[in-house]
């Protein structure tokens, strides 16, 4: 995704600002999410990312800076906008005294979608996020996260081009926010999807890129595996041996390239700036060394996130 010009891209967007009075909560982003990319904004509560998304969906009006989605100015065209993309909002915007089939109605309404498309997709969908069987109960008795299935799959009735995910999987237990995300998997490469999550692990495994926010700003941006290695700079081996003697530890000592080497029963840790995991194998190898396992540990999203913003993100 590195080769993104404007034929490929699904958003662009351009010194996008949010004041709220003397609070700039949106300041100056410039962004551009490819068509059909999977792409998570992670960001501390209050970084903005709410506020963010809320502009892209002409929700709320930018304070300056510009949004085209598809070739669209979000100011000049919002209904063209509005077209292209679905919406599940952080805050839930689904009316509690309907039940589900009719709020999935409320939405078809909206994008005009025919009495009997609605029908299957909506049955389609409930079936997929598990809520069929509770369709016709009002969503006022529904669990947290049963509202929140919901709310996902209210984005998704008119087909859209572009999804916008506000914590999707905000507040689910874990089998549930599995379901979820192996439905956001399930779209992945069909659909532009910008969402924003607290699950880091999530965040990893799906994205194609991430950018994370702070007070506003983008601070940092790319693939998760680029973002790993920008805050690491040496890389780490953990190997499991038997036989390891003094002697073969030695030997990789004398090696300037390993600045660090641990030996923790039987658990080898080889550290390096350019370690080069085939030659440690290598080297265990001729010193008669038996190796059960041998892992390169990479710094988590996790740590790539305490160490850009000094903070750690909890839900
Ligand atoms: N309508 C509003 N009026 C005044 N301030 C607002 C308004 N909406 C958001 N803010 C402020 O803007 C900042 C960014 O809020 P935003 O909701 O975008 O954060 P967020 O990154 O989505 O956080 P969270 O992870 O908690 O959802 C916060 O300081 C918030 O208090
Ligand atoms: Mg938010």
């Amino acid at each position: 995704m590195s080769k993104l010009n404007s034929n490929t891209l699904a958003i662009q967007i351009f010194a996008l600002t949010k004041r709220f009075d003397s609070l700039i909560a949106v300041n100056g982003i410039d962004l551009g999410i490819g068509k059909g990319e999977l792409f998570s904004l992670l960001g501390p509560n209050g970084a903005g990312k709410t506020t963010t998304i809320n502009m892209l969906c002409c929700l709320l009006k930018p304070t300056s800076g510009t949004v085209s989605i598809m070739g669209y100015d979000i100011m000049k065209e919002p209904f063209r906008v509005k077209e292209l993309i679905g919406v599940a909002p952080q805050e839930t915007t689904i009316s509690e005294h309907l039940n589900s089939w009719e709020n999935l109605s409320l939405i078809g309404r909206v994008h005009r979608i025919g009495s009997k498309e609605l029908k299957q997709r909506s049955e389609e969908l409930l079936e997929t996020v598990g809520l069929l069987e509770r369709a016709k109960d009002r969503v006022g008795k529904f669990s947290g996260g049963m509202k929140r299935r919901l709310n996902l799959i209210m984005a998704l009735v008119p087909d859209p081009e572009i999804l916008f995910l506000d914590e999707p999987t905000l507040g689910l237990d874990p089998q549930s926010r599995r379901a979820i995300w192996d439905y956001i998997a399930e779209l992945k490469g069909k659909k532009t999807i910008l969402l924003t999550t607290h699950y880091l692990e999530e965040a990893d495994v799906l994205s194609d890129r991430v950018g994370i926010i702070d007070e506003g700003k983008i601070v940092a941006l790319g693939t998760t595996d680029e973002l790993k290695k920008s805050i690491s700079e040496t890389n780490t081996m953990i190997i499991s041996a038997e036989n390891l003697s003094a002697e073969a530890i030695d030997g990789l000592r004398t090696s300037d390239r390993y600045a660090e080497i641990d030996n923790v029963s039987g658990k080898l840790k080889v550290s390096g700036k350019d370690l080069n995991f085939r030659e440690v194998i290598d080297y265990l190898y001729s010193q008669d060394v038996t190796i059960y396992s041998a892992a390169l540990e990479q710094p988590t999203l996790e740590d790539v996130f305490l160490k850009i913003t000094g903070k750690e993100l909890r839900e």
